[in-house]
């Protein structure tokens, strides 16, 4: 089985009003773990590498090899999309396409608009002759990721429109108040700003980063305002931590790695569960 594009699963599910949970990984655990319920839930999914995590786990061609076996041998039939998360330079993006990744994410949202439109533009031409989707990025999402932090800026209508247009991405991450990591009271999505830009783009669906801490309700007007794919891995992360810590407090002599570890994967798996349930991607493959 080789990976899917979003090319192939966005339409259908910004039409259906549901969205596909994009998963960040930390170790090859967080893939295992995120394999089973997908395919558990007939869910399609999206396994995300941010940039930054790439040389950790052993570079783009690792990753996606060692992915592409796991999916083999799991017996895995829900499509699977393999992502790479934020991707900081036209050649990062590159090489994600040459090892096998079948979506990458350009973030540009740092560079001027016509400096973002041109280098999107490079990755998309790269990646549409490998079938390869393009998400883009514009505004600024907030929070700390992978070391990074930033402020909130959120996207202009006609920055969005034109970064669209002028590239052909699949998807687009437009800025719109949520944050990466954990929230300080409660979110403040621009609900009016996302109606109107998601309108008025059509098919191309909208990309909601900084998914974890956000509650249900506001998640659910997000699908109903264009979101199609729905980002997480904070929530994971510290499901994984609390229930490995609480292992190790409750067993302190113990070294049972694969025990311990165990732990850890069911509470990413019970994360899994309920966010393609809120989602609504289960029994979408
Ligand atoms: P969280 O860590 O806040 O869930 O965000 C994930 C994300 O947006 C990855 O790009």
């Amino acid at each position: 089985m080789t990976f899917v594009s979003l090319k192939e699963l966005m339409p259908e599910a910004k039409k259906n009003r549901y969205a596909v949970g994009q998963f960040n990984i930390n170790t090859f655990q967080w893939v295992e773990a995120t394999l089973r319920i997908a395919e558990k839930e007939k869910s399609p999914v999206i396994l995300a590498s941010t940039d930054r995590i790439v040389d950790y786990l052993g570079g783009f061609k690792l990753i996606a090899a060692t992915i592409k076996k796991m999916v083999e041998e799991m017996g895995i039939t829900v499509p699977v999309v393999l992502h790479l998360d934020h991707g900081l330079s036209v050649e990062r993006c590159k090489e994600a396409v040459d090892a096998g990744y079948s979506s990458v994410m350009y973030d540009g949202s740092k560079l001027s608009l016509d400096e973002n439109i041109a280098n999107t533009k490079e990755v998309v031409a790269y990646a549409n002759k490998q079938h390869v989707s393009v998400e883009a990025e514009i505004g600024s999402v907030g929070g700390t990721e992978d070391g990074i932090t930033s402020g909130i800026k959120y996207a202009a209508p006609n920055e969005c429109y034109r970064l669209v247009e002028e590239t052909g991405v699949d998807l687009l991450a437009a800025a719109l108040g949520s944050v990466h990591g954990v929230y300080q009271g409660e979110p403040k999505l621009a609900f009016d700003l996302m109606q109107e830009i998601s309108a008025n783009l059509n098919e191309v669906p909208l990309a909601l980063h900084g998914g974890s801490g956000i509650p249900a309700h506001q998640i659910v007007k997000a699908i109903e305002y264009g979101h199609a794919k729905i980002n997480v891995n904070t929530e994971c992360n510290q499901a994984w931590v609390k229930a490995v810590r609480e292992y190790v407090e409750q067993h302190p002599d113990s070294h049972n790695i694969p025990e311990i570890m165990q732990t850890g994967m069911h509470a990413i798996e019970k994360v899994v569960t309920e966010k393609m349930h809120l989602f609504g991607s289960s029994n979408k493959a």
